[in-house]
């Protein structure tokens, strides 16, 4: 009897077991070839990053020692969309966000950091918007490891202050982090995401900001 207990057991989880990649973080079911074929696709992204190889047409808004940053629009041609989509992908899963559609699809405006070695390992998608709440700082400051260890639980002033620029996304490659590549990212945001005028700290806000993206965007404001 305890035999054949077991057997059903095993057939459940076979079936609906979720395994965490130790590598890549994805929550997959083994057993599901659609599943498993998503976890291999994002599983190499993850290692190898993303290739740019570079286009005909491309929107280079600022270069550097180490790398350019190319801008987006969504009116671009099929490949430069298909890329950032690419890239949104890996920053999702990373991120285990859902599918979001953006408010404004048609004002998205996203910045493709370019390493020397043309792989895209900064990401940062924008989009206009009206207002933001100010996220409080907690009593224990920022920089503590307990605030990092608490998930998305900022708390919210509840008074709308007014801005201009959401970021939905901010993203760089894990292996690329702490260089500067975020900060130059929204520098360059900050410069061309209104024709002629340079917007304040004050004027871009951070949409549900994750413990990384709250400890750059502290960092970010306060410099
Ligand atoms: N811990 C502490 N301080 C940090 C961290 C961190 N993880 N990341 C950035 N900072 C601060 C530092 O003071 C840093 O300056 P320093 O290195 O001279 O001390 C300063 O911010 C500037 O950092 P950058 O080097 O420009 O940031 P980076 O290129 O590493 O990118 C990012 C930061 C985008 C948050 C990166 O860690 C990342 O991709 N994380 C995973 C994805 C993520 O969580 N994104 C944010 C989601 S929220 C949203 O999208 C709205
Ligand atoms: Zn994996």
């Amino acid at each position: 009897k305890e035999t054949k207990d077991q057997l059903i057991i095993d057939a459940g989880q076979k079936h609906f077991g979720a395994t965490m990649c130790k590598s890549c973080g994805m929550i997959y079911a083994a057993s599901n070839s659609e599943d498993e074929l998503q976890h291999v696709q994002h599983h190499h992204r993850f290692v190898e990053g993303i290739k740019y190889t570079g286009w005909k047409k491309e929107r280079v808004v600022a270069e550097f020692w180490d790398g350019k940053i190319v801008l987006v629009l969504p009116r671009d041609p099929s490949y430069a969309i298909r890329k950032v989509e690419d890239v949104q992908e890996l920053v999702d899963n990373e991120l285990g966000f859902q599918q979001v559609v953006p408010k404004y699809p048609n004002k998205t405006k996203t910045l493709l950091f370019i390493s020397d070695e043309k792989k895209v390992v900064g990401c940062l998608i924008a989009e206009p918007i009206k207002q933001a709440f100010r996220v409080l700082s907690e009593p224990t400051g920022p920089e503590t490891p307990s605030s990092k260890e608490c998930q998305r639980a900022w708390q919210c002033s509840d008074v709308p202050e007014p801005a201009v620029c959401g970021i939905s996304r901010i993203w760089v490659f894990r292996l690329k982090r702490r260089k500067r590549i975020a900060r130059r990212l929204v520098d360059t945001l900050r410069n061309c995401f209104m024709f002629g005028c340079f917007l304040s700290t004050d004027e871009i806000a951070f949409s549900d900001p994750t413990p990384d993206g709250k400890l750059f965007a502290t960092k970010y404001c306060n410099t």
